[in-house]
């Protein structure tokens, strides 16, 4: 009898343990998934950003033109059809119809997603290229007038998504969250890689009327990228000095990477100084005029 009331006892206390313990689990599973979220969240304003980019420039209209479920939230200012050769036309299409497929795939694990308000105006690029040069060009910059240019201006935003993912990966603790970050760093990467190879093989190209070349262009670029960012050194020229390029050796520098080249990471605070052209996450502009959204973003500001 003793022995029964003991096992019974067992039973019951073994029985208020499992439920505690799976009231924990689920507890720190949403944790798990919270954060996740959030990061995962985080980058989804920068696919964003580059899904309405590439989809005015190769097509003439946003997202909400083809896939209007993608992307709830306010239509995007200033996105135009870009004056783009054959040959651009059909990368950048590819490029508009793999941002449709990143959208789908975030919005498959975290629902509710809004669209902030994203500013693709042609004024923007101008006042972000007159911010690089440090002074005014005239006639002002069109990021939509020919390959070249609409080539620079992505440049600016295929760099966004690759030092986001470098960044939040080694923080992920879902296995179908991590699967999913390193899918689209590998794309988002080679994105941003098919533009430098584009923009490496015109590095000598003047852009008109400027009298400037391509290289210029892109250093002016990333010089501001990092004095917006604040963490010294992380966007790279296409020709670099060679200490600084590819173990020290080489001046030409195709692919931006850091000592051992590696991807950079970026801070997520820094990300945001960078997209909203005032150096400061607290403040919203450029790209974001109202911010960029989700909790990381948002806790950012007042
Ligand atoms: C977009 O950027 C341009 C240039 O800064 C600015 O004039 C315009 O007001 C911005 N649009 C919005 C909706 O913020
Ligand atoms: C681009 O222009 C700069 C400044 O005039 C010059 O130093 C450079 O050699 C040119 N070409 C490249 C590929 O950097």
């Amino acid at each position: 009898m003793g022995l029964h009331i003991l096992s019974s006892g067992g039973f019951l206390t073994s029985l208020v343990l499992s439920l505690f313990m799976l009231i924990n689990v689920s507890h720190a599973q949403k944790q798990i998934t919270d954060s996740d979220q959030d990061a995962l969240y985080f980058a989804l304003n920068l696919e964003l950003l580059s899904a309405e980019h590439y989809s005015y420039g190769a097509t003439g209209s946003g997202v909400d033109a083809t896939a209007p479920e993608l992307a709830r939230g306010p239509t995007p200012v200033g996105g135009q059809k870009a004056n783009l050769d054959p040959f651009f036309q059909d990368i950048f299409s590819q490029f508009a119809l793999i941002q449709r497929g990143h959208l789908r795939a975030i919005n498959r694990v975290i629902q509710g997603v809004e669209r902030p308000l994203l500013n693709l105006s042609k004024e923007l690029a101008a006042q972000v290229v007159n911010n690089a040069f440090r002074k005014t060009l005239n006639p002002p910059f069109d990021p939509y007038a020919n390959s070249l240019n609409y080539l620079i201006w992505s440049y600016v935003i295929s760099y966004f998504p690759p030092p986001t993912y470098v960044q939040i990966t080694p923080q992920l603790k879902n296995p179908i969250y991590k699967s999913l970050v390193a899918g689209l760093l590998g794309v988002a990467s080679d994105q941003e890689t098919v533009i430098r190879g584009y923009l490496y093989e015109r590095r000598d190209s003047l852009v008109q009327p400027y009298n400037v070349n391509t290289s210029t262009f892109i250093d002016r670029i990333s010089e501001l990228g990092n004095r917006l960012g604040k963490e010294g050194t992380k966007i790279e020229g296409l020709v670099v000095s060679p200490a600084q390029g590819a173990e020290g050796k080489i001046a030409g520098n195709v692919i931006s990477a850091d000592k051992d080249s590696l991807a950079y990471a970026s801070t997520l605070p820094a990300i945001l100084r960078i997209v909203y052209g005032t150096g400061d996450e607290h403040v919203p502009g450029a790209f974001f005029p109202d911010g960029a959204n989700g909790r990381i973003a948002r806790s950012f500001l007042p």
